[in-house]
């Protein structure tokens, strides 16, 4: 048995497939796609669901082709690592991606540009990875498309190019805001452009999809690398095990909630999640704003007081709480975030703390993170300099139920 899958895309298809077409036993294909390239004599089978056509292209003979139709290039989001998976090899003839299309329409270079899918997944992670970074493309899948997509944008800066039928001879490409898209029905297929900035021109990069994170400067990074008010910052080493226990990484949200200068939504930013951070003071906003700026990460602020502000806030998977009191973090232990980290210093909150994340489902831990620095003494020597305590109290639950919610 002998596959090939060819690649749709609207044009003419790619050289070699219509010799292929005409000698094959079985041709698969959505049903537009037989209707326009299955040869008449030739049986065929409509996908639907992969399975049957999968179990059909196994039982042919030895002597026996089968060809698969599919869009764009079936390498990429397609039909190819389903084959393969089923340890059925094939021959591809590839169209061009309708990610490529989408790029050549725009006329904007791609290379920076991060690819996600939203089929047969949760759409939180691509809406995350859309307002963490500043060039996505989402393929989307019926029920996750520009509408949610763009619902899910509300409260972040951000421009969506929707493409239909790319190809087809309903082919048509829109720009609008996130608001604008929620409200319309689209026509499917389609695929959307994520953008900050329409008119930025990126970096030359080296690497597909953007820079590598984390940034070569690495994380845990040292206070004077933020803007912030003497003392009122989460120390280095604290933040570094913060992060770690939070696992900030793109398709995630992390609120910092009681964000002060930011440094926490900053680096969990520069680990690729989107991060909001909640912080009533004026003025620590504006540091916010600054040390967001200064890092070249998108962080939404909401000035205001927690628990009130968190309300309205889409669900995290993380949550940092670093200032606020034990209603904050009764409202944080019900967000549905699968890990919730409070920071404290004051040693009479530690139980209250671990109990009321215990009693929303968490399994709790703690640990008190004191570090001491190398610091030089007037001969030369050195001393250590002590900082002050800080406890981590810890939640995690299992992310599989957070999503069931
Ligand atoms: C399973 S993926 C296949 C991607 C395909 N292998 C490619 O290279 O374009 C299906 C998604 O690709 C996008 N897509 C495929 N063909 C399209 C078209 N003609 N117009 C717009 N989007 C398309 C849509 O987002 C669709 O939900």
């Amino acid at each position: 048995m002998a596959v090939t899958v060819i690649g749709v895309d609207g044009g003419a298809l790619p050289r070699g497939s219509a010799e292929v077409l005409e000698s094959a036993r079985l041709v698969v294909g959505g049903r537009r796609h037989l209707d326009a390239h299955a040869p008449e004599h030739v049986r065929t089978l409509e996908l639907g669901p992969l399975e049957p056509a999968l179990n059909a292209l196994s039982s042919l003979a030895g002597d026996e082709s089968g060809v698969v139709l599919a869009s764009g290039d079936p390498g990429f989001f397609g039909a190819v690592r389903a084959l393969r998976e089923r340890g059925i090899h094939c021959s591809v003839l590839p169209a061009t991606s309708s990610v490529q299309q989408l790029m050549a329409r725009v006329g904007r270079s791609w290379d920076d540009v991060t690819v996600v899918s939203a089929n047969g997944r949760d759409l939180r992670q691509a809406v995350n990875v859309c307002r963490a970074r500043q060039a996505v493309i989402v393929l989307t899948a019926p029920g996750a498309g520009p509408a949610q997509l763009g619902s899910g944008l509300e409260g972040w800066r951000r421009t969506m190019i929707v493409a239909e039928d790319l190809g087809g001879p309903h082919e048509a490409l829109v720009t609008l805001e996130p608001a604008e898209a929620a409200k319309r029905t689209w026509r499917e297929p389609n695929i959307v452009l994520c953008l900050a900035d329409l008119d930025a021109v990126p970096h030359r990069g080296w690497h597909a999809g953007g820079e590598p994170l984390p940034p070569a400067s690495g994380w845990g990074l040292a206070e004077d690398e933020f803007s912030h008010r003497d003392g009122r910052i989460v120390g280095a080493e604290v933040r570094a095990v913060a992060l770690a226990k939070l696992a900030p990484r793109p398709g995630a949200l992390v609120w910092d909630v009681g964000a002060g200068c930011g440094s926490v939504a900053v680096e969990c930013a520069r680990l690729g999640a989107a991060s909001i951070a909640v912080e009533s003071d004026e003025t620590q906003v504006v540091r916010l704003i600054t040390n967001a700026a200064g890092h070249g990460v998108d962080v939404r602020v909401e000035e205001g007081t927690a628990p009130q502000a968190l309300r309205e806030l889409p669900r995290p998977d993380a949550i940092f709480v670093g200032g606020g009191g034990a209603d904050v973090v009764t409202a944080c232990a019900h967000a549905g975030a699968s890990r919730v980290v409070v920071a404290l210093t004051a040693l009479d909150r530690i139980a209250a703390t671990r109990d009321s994340l215990r009693s929303a489902g968490y399994d709790v831990e703690g640990v008190q993170v004191s570090a001491s620095r190398l610091a030089d003494l007037p001969d030369g020597s050195a001393r250590l300099a002590a900082s002050t305590p800080v406890v981590l109290v810890t939640g995690r639950k299992d992310a599989a139920k957070e999503q069931d919610r």
